[in-house]
């Protein structure tokens, strides 16, 4: 079997994720932060030597700014809801996923004024140039995704947020995409909130992912209960991270998360990245010269991330990703990726694109086998 739908979530973890979850939960299962045994402490000091790593790999100035969140989608909504007020603005693009996109048009029925800028830049990004004109006033926040879900463009967020700085503006990035794949640092692109997957590129399990939530920003919590702190409280704690954490948290899938994060620093982000440029070079190379292929990609090749689209003539994208698992065991996704408006953008709605994304533990190999596999079906020999 070739697994390459990593954009959606990283598939097989490193050995190290399956053995720390089950190593952790048969013998220091308690409920973090509730009791004062052994067990629930031991608990406690994995949480926060995985909040300690995941602040570590995004440069956060404190650890207790990490949140521990669902996934990217919770700590999106979070962060939106958590923030934005009837009356204030907040500044989008057209390429991002429904996990920004779906808790802004509620927040819109709220009275909260959206705008979404569509890409103007040659290489298909929202220009910056764009987004200082679109300010007002009433722009309490941009947020933007690093990197898009549908055809793997990196987007500019140093000069976003030197921007949003610069006007005094909470800066939000979805870096759903780009967590654990590419550097990010909270400090240097002035990030006020910073979104991200536990399961995919950060190798964690599903049902984690995070928020750094910056000094600047003071967020309303969306659920409020106990935290195993300050129990004394009838009020919701203020003190990061209890005041976001109630209920009894994913500390198993926090112990994967951890050793996922471990594994990125042991095997080095240059090397994780410069594996991410060879799989992905390999493969749109191979794609454009495919009969039939349109590629959506990004125009400048060091703004590709390790997810590409592609559509094939004559065929319906869920018509080839059917083909690619039944004949040759490849596992891709189609459709519209939750990004409806990225596919408006990109021409593609509404029957969407066919997805490949490559992750850390694939190989040029498998690249080389579904390259093949997808110029068989254009020839029609896989039919
Ligand atoms: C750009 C982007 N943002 C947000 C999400 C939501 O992430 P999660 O599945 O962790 O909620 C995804 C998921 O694919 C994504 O690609």
């Amino acid at each position: 079997m070739i697994y390459l739908d990593n954009a959606a979530t990283s598939w097989p973890k490193p050995e190290s994720v399956y053995q720390t979850m089950d190593e952790f939960l048969r013998t220091r299962g308690g409920n973090p932060g509730r009791s004062g045994h052994s067990l629930a402490l031991a608990a406690s000091r994995m949480i926060e030597e995985t909040r300690l790593l995941v602040a570590r790999l995004i440069n956060a100035p404190d650890k207790d700014r990490v949140i521990f969140t669902m996934n990217c989608t919770d700590s999106l909504n979070l962060g939106l809801k958590g923030l934005l007020k009837p009356g204030d603005r907040v500044i989008t693009g057209c390429l991002e996923h429904n996990s920004v996109v779906r808790p802004l048009r509620k927040l819109e029925g709220q009275g909260v004024r959206v705008v979404m800028l569509s890409p103007t830049s040659e290489d298909g990004f929202i220009s910056p140039r764009d987004l200082e004109k679109a300010l007002d006033r009433e722009t309490r926040m941009v947020v933007m995704n690093h990197a898009s879900n549908v055809n793997g463009l990196i987007q500019p967020i140093e000069e976003y947020g030197a921007i949003a700085r610069r006007h005094n503006l909470i800066f939000m990035v979805d870096a759903a995409q780009t967590a654990g794949k590419y550097p990010l640092d909270v400090q240097t692109s002035n990030i006020d909130l910073l979104a991200f997957s536990g399961h995919k590129g950060l190798f964690g399990p599903p049902g984690t992912g995070a928020l750094y939530i910056g000094e600047r920003v003071d967020l309303d919590s969306l659920r409020e209960g106990g935290t195993g702190t300050f129990s004394e409280l009838e009020e919701q704690p203020t003190e990061l991270p209890y005041k976001f954490e109630s209920g009894t948290i994913n500390s198993v899938g926090i112990a994967g998360l951890g050793a996922g994060v471990k594994y990125i620093f042991r095997e080095g982000m240059q090397t994780i990245l410069a594996h991410a440029q060879s799989l992905t070079d390999r493969l749109l190379e191979g794609l454009c010269r495919i009969s039939g292929a349109t590629v959506y990609k990004a125009g400048d090749s060091s703004r590709q991330a390790p997810t590409i689209s592609f559509n094939l003539k004559g065929f319906q994208p869920g018509e080839v990703g059917a083909i690619l698992d039944q004949a040759f065991d490849i596992k891709v996704r189609t459709g519209l990726h939750c990004a409806p408006l990225a596919h408006r953008t990109l021409g593609t709605f509404p029957s969407g694109t066919i997805r490949i994304s490559p992750g850390y533990l694939n190989t040029l190999e498998e690249i080389d086998f579904c390259l093949q596999a997808i110029g068989k079906i254009a020839r029609a020999e896989a039919i």
